[in-house]
């Protein structure tokens, strides 16, 4: 049955896919961004597809934003925790502004997304959330308490929350992606990418469509009984 979804963070990377995805499925797509203009033109000419520009990170924005999106769009009944961001460091580097963006967009962003959202899940007795985690999230990673703690808050968050909406139909699952080909992994310096990538027993970076064939197969009918896991999507990276 087509439905509406919300991707966030969803003109670049993985969202991109991710919309793309939902879209093969038939649902009708609204993707969320921050802060590039340019990428969201080209993403919503190129996916035939509305992008609403707020802060996933402000409660207020995303109470107004998704409000906008039910009125113009229709309600939502499909929502992808996907926005996210680094601010790498090892914590004697690392400010507390540093933790606080992060925790603020990455977690602070399910928590806002959640609110705005899942009250007309439960109403309408159906519903699908998709938290994107992270490898980092489950093993750590040198140089990101602040991304790891955020991501581990995810899966945390995602297994409590499944709890909350099973009985009205509503699931809520995360998928932990590896080391994906992103400008996020992009950003990481050559020679500790190339070690880490040493490590996938795969051989290769993730592709962003090899997450979005997941976060597809959670948001389906077919996946009903599917809550409060955790996929994990990393080449054999994290056995988890
Ligand atoms: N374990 C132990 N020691 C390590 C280490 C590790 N994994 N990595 C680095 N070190 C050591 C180095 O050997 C070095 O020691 P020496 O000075 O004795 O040689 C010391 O730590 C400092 O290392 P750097 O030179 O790397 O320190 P830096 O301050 O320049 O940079 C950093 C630190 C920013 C964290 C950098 O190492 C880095 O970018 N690491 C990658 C972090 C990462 O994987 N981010 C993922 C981003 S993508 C993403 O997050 C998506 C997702 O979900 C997977």
């Amino acid at each position: 049955m087509a439905r509406v979804a919300i991707v966030t963070g969803g003109t670049r990377g993985i969202g991109k896919a991710i919309c793309q995805s939902l879209q093969a499925q038939g649902h009708t797509v609204v993707a969320n961004y921050a802060g590039n203009d340019d990428a969201a033109r080209k993403c919503a000419d190129e996916l035939g597809i509305e992008a609403y520009k707020w802060d996933v990170g402000d409660h207020e924005a995303t109470m107004e934003g998704c409000a906008k999106v039910a009125s113009e769009v229709g309600p939502i009944d499909i929502v992808v925790n996907n926005a996210g961001i680094t601010r790498d460091g090892t914590l004697h580097k690392m400010s507390f502004d540093d933790w606080n963006d992060v925790m603020r967009v990455n977690l602070g962003g399910c928590f806002n997304m959640a609110k705005a959202c899942f009250p007309g899940m439960r109403e309408r007795q159906w519903g699908r959330i998709v938290n994107i985690g992270s490898i980092n999230g489950q093993a750590g990673q040198y140089g990101q308490v602040n991304y790891a703690a955020a991501k581990s808050g995810i899966h945390g968050f995602t297994k409590a929350l499944a709890q909350e909406g099973a009985r009205y139909n509503v699931t809520v699952n995360a998928i932990a992606p590896g080391y994906i080909d992103t400008d996020m992994v992009a950003a990481v310096p050559d020679n500790v990418l190339e070690k880490i990538v040493a490590k996938i027993p795969v051989g290769r970076l993730g592709k962003a469509e090899e997450i979005a064939r997941g976060v597809a197969f959670l948001c389906s009918d077919e996946a009903g009984f599917v809550t409060g896991s955790t996929m994990s999507i990393n080449g054999g990276q994290h056995m988890y």
